[in-house]
C-alpha cells in the first residue's frame, strides 16, 4: 500500500514540486493550501493552515479514506520584507501564525496518527533561521522559531519512534520573492539601505536554487530510519550555517550587516 503524506503549501513553489516529486516516488499525496487548485498527481485540498479545527477535519478524513497517514510536511509559509519599523501589527501576528503557530498545532493534531504509522513530521525552515537577514526580521525569527520547535518536539516524541526533522532552503527560485508583503517605507530614515537589501535578496532568490532540489532531500528524509535533525539544502549552504555556528556571532552579524 502506498504510504500517505500530506504537505502544506502544495500549490506552488517547493510544496508543488515536492508533491509532484513524492507522486512520482509512489507516496499518495494530499496538498493542502488556501487557492482552488488542482492537480492530476495528487489530491489537493483548500484549506488555511491557520484554520487548526478544518484542517483537523481534513487529517481525520485522510485517515478514514486511507487507513493510515505516514508523514506531515509543514511548507506553507509567508514572507515580510522591509524596516521591521514599519510593518503593519497585522502583518507581524500573520507571519507568526502562519509560518509558526500553524506548525506547532498541526504537528501536535497529526501526532495520533504518526503514533499509529511511526511516522514523520518534516518542516520546512530557512537558512535565515541559522543566519538572520536584516530587512527579513521576523521572517528570520520564524524560522529559528521552526527549527528550536522541532528539536524540542524530537525529544518529547522519540520514544513514540516517530521521526521529527526541518528541512532548510537557501535561496529558492519559487513565487516566494512575489509573494512576500513589503513593509511601507515612511521616511527616508534608513537611506536606501532597505530597497538596496530587498533588491539583493530578491536577485539572490531568482538566481537560486531550482525546488526540485529541496524536494529530493525532503523524500531523502522521509526515507531515511533515522533522518538528521535538521538538514541544509546545498553544499554551500551547508558551509555557511557550519561557519554562522562555529563563528562568533558578533563576527556573523557584521558580516551579514556588510552584505545587506
Ligand atoms: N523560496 C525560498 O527562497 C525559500 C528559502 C528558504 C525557505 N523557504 C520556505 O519554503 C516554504 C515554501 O515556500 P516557496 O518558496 O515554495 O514559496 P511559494 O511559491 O510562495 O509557496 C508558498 C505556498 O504556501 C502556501 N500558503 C501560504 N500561506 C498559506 C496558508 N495560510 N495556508 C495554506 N497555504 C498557504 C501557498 O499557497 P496559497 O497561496 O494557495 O495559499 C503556496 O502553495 C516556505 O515555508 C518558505 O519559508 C523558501
Amino acid at each position: 500500500m502506498k504510504k500517505v503524506v500530506i504537505i502544506t503549501g502544495a500549490s506552488s513553489g517547493i510544496g508543488y514540486q515536492t508533491a509532484l516529486f513524492l507522486n512520482e516516488k509512489g507516496y499518495k499525496v494530499y496538498g493542502i493550501s488556501t487557492r482552488e487548485f488542482s492537480s492530476d498527481k495528487f489530491t489537493h485540498i483548500s484549506c488555511d493552515v491557520t484554520d487548526t479545527e478544518k484542517m483537523s477535519d481534513i487529517f481525520k478524513d485522510i485517515y478514514e479514506k486511507e487507513g493510515s497517514i505516514y508523514a506531515l510536511i509543514n511548507n506553507a509559509g509567508i514572507g515580510i520584507s522591509g524596516a521591521i519599523e514599519y510593518a503593519k501589527r497585522e502583518e507581524i501576528y500573520r507571519i507568526f501564525e502562519v509560518n509558526v503557530i500553524s506548525v506547532v498545532n498541526l504537528s501536535l493534531k497529526i501526532l495520533p496518527y504518526l503514533r499509529e504509522s511511526k511516522g514523520k513530521i518534516i518542516n520546512i525552515s530557512s537558512v535565515a533561521g541559522e543566519i538572520p537577514i536584516p530587512f527579513q526580521a521576523c521572517y528570520s525569527a520564524t524560522k529559528s522559531a521552526v527549527e528550536n520547535f522541532s528539536m524540542a518536539l524530537n525529544n518529547e516524541i522519540r520514544p513514540q519512534k516517530i521521526k521529527v526533522c526541518c528541512v532548510r532552503p537557501g535561496d529558492t527560485k519559487t513565487n516566494f520573492t512575489k509573494n512576500r508583503i513589503k513593509t511601507d517605507v515612511v521616511n527616508d530614515i534608513y537611506g536606501k539601505r532597505i530597497v538596496n537589501s530587498v533588491k539583493k535578496m530578491e536577485k539572490d532568490e531568482q538566481k537560486g536554487t531550482e525546488p526540485i532540489k529541496v524536494s529530493k532531500l525532503i523524500y531523502k528524509c522521509l526515507k531515511k530510519k533515522n533522518p538528521p535533525l535538521v538538514c541544509t539544502v546545498g553544499t554551500g549552504y551547508k558551509f555557511l550555517c557550519f561557519l554562522g555556528k562555529i563563528l562568533h556571532k558578533k563576527l556573523v552579524n557584521y558580516i551579514v550587516y556588510k552584505l545587506y
